[in-house]
C-alpha cells in the first residue's frame, strides 16, 4: 500500500507545476457541463486528462474516477487494488478572477462508489502564492512546498490549532435553513469571516488558523454542492487526521456510504467544538 500511495502523491506533485503553467491559456469556458451540471472550463478537462495520464499507469492503481468524468475508469486488470479519485481543479471559477484553486486527491482501497472508511490516504495541492501539497496518511498530515520541477520540500506536520479563528460557509444566505443561519450568527460572534470560493484554500486556512469551513444543505438543494467522493470525504480525512472533525450535519463524513459516484453531501470540517455546536444546532 505504501508504495502505491507514494506513487500517487509523487505523480500529483510532479503534475502540479504543469497544471499551474497550463492555467493562463485555458481560462475560457467550454460549451459543455460535467455530470454535476457545472459548466466546464478548458482547464477543468485539461487538468483531468493530465492527471489521468500521470496516475493511470501506477502499479496498484486499478481505477481512476474524477468529478469531470461520468463513470469510473478501470486502468488496471486486477480485481483488487486502489482507486484514485480526483477533483482535478477545485475552485475553477476562481481562475477567471485569479484567486486560488487546487487539486483534491482521495485514495480508496476499492472501486467507487465506496464508503469514507475505505480511504487509505487523501490530500490536496493548493495553487496559491506558492504551490503546496498536503498529504494525510498513516495517522499524520504533512505539508510540502512544491517547486517548479515538481520536487518537494517537507514543511513538517500539520495539526489544527486548538483555538478556532476563521470561518467560511458557502451558499447564498437566503438559501440557508433557519437552523443553520442561527448557528452561523453564534459563530460570527467569535470567529472572523474568510470565504474565498475554493474549498481547498478555505480548508487550508482552517488548518493554519483554526476554525471551520462548510457548504450546507440549501433550501433548493438539501444535499448542498460538494461531492462526497471527490471533495467532502478526502478533505474530511485530512482535517480529521490533523486533529479536527467533520460532519454532514449529523455525523462524520468518513461514516458516509455514498451509493452514487457523483453524490453530493452537506459538508463541514474544522475544530471539534465548532462541529459539535453545528450538529447540536441542526435537526437530526
Ligand atoms: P469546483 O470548482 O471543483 O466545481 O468546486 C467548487 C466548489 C468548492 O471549491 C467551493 O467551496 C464551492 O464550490 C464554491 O461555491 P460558491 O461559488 O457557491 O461559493
Ligand atoms: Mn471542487
Ligand atoms: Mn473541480
Amino acid at each position: 500500500m505504501a508504495d502505491v500511495v507514494d506513487g500517487v502523491f509523487d505523480a500529483v506533485a510532479g503534475a502540479a507545476p504543469d497544471v499551474r503553467a497550463g492555467l493562463p491559456e485555458r481560462r475560457a469556458k467550454r460549451d459543455a457541463e460535467n455530470v454535476s451540471g457545472d459548466t466546464q472550463l478548458e482547464a477543468d478537462v485539461w487538468a483531468d486528462d493530465l492527471l489521468f495520464d500521470r496516475t493511470e499507469s501506477i502499479e496498484g492503481v486499478n481505477w481512476y474516477a474524477s468529478e469531470e468524468r461520468d463513470a469510473i475508469v478501470t486502468v488496471g486488470d486486477a480485481d483488487e487494488g486502489y482507486a484514485v479519485a480526483l477533483d482535478p481543479l477545485d475552485g475553477s471559477s476562481n481562475v477567471k478572477s485569479n484567486n486560488p484553486c487546487g487539486t483534491v486527491v482521495g485514495v480508496y482501497d476499492q472501486p467507487l462508489p465506496a464508503p469514507g472508511s475505505s480511504l487509505v490516504a487523501a490530500g490536496f495541492v493548493l495553487y496559491g502564492p506558492t504551490t503546496t501539497m498536503v498529504v494525510a496518511r498513516d495517522g499524520e498530515v504533512r505539508e510540502y512546498l512544491v517547486d517548479e520541477d515538481g520536487d518537494r520540500t517537507d514543511l513538517g506536520t500539520v495539526e489544527l490549532p486548538e483555538d478556532p479563528t476563521v470561518y467560511g460557509f458557502g451558499g447564498r444566505v437566503p438559501e440557508w435553513t433557519e437552523d443553520f443561519e442561527a448557528f452561523v450568527r453564534d459563530v460570527e460572534d467569535d470567529l472572523k469571516l474568510r470565504y474565498g470560493g475554493a474549498m481547498i484554500a478555505d480548508v487550508n486556512q482552517v488548518l493554519v488558523y483554526g476554525g471551520a469551513f462548510g457548504y450546507p444543505g440549501l433550501q433548493s438543494a438539501p444535499e448542498g454542492k460538494l461531492r462526497a467522493h471527490f471533495e467532502s470525504m478526502p478533505m474530511a480525512y485530512v482535517v480529521e487526521t490533523a486533529g479536527g472533525a467533520s460532519s454532514d450535519g449529523s455525523g462524520s463524513l468518513l461514516d458516509l456510504e455514498p451509493q452514487r459516484l457523483h453524490e453530493r453531501t452537506p459538508t463541514f470540517v474544522g475544530n471539534e467544538r465548532v462541529i459539535d455546536d453545528l450538529e447540536a444546532a441542526l435537526p437530526d
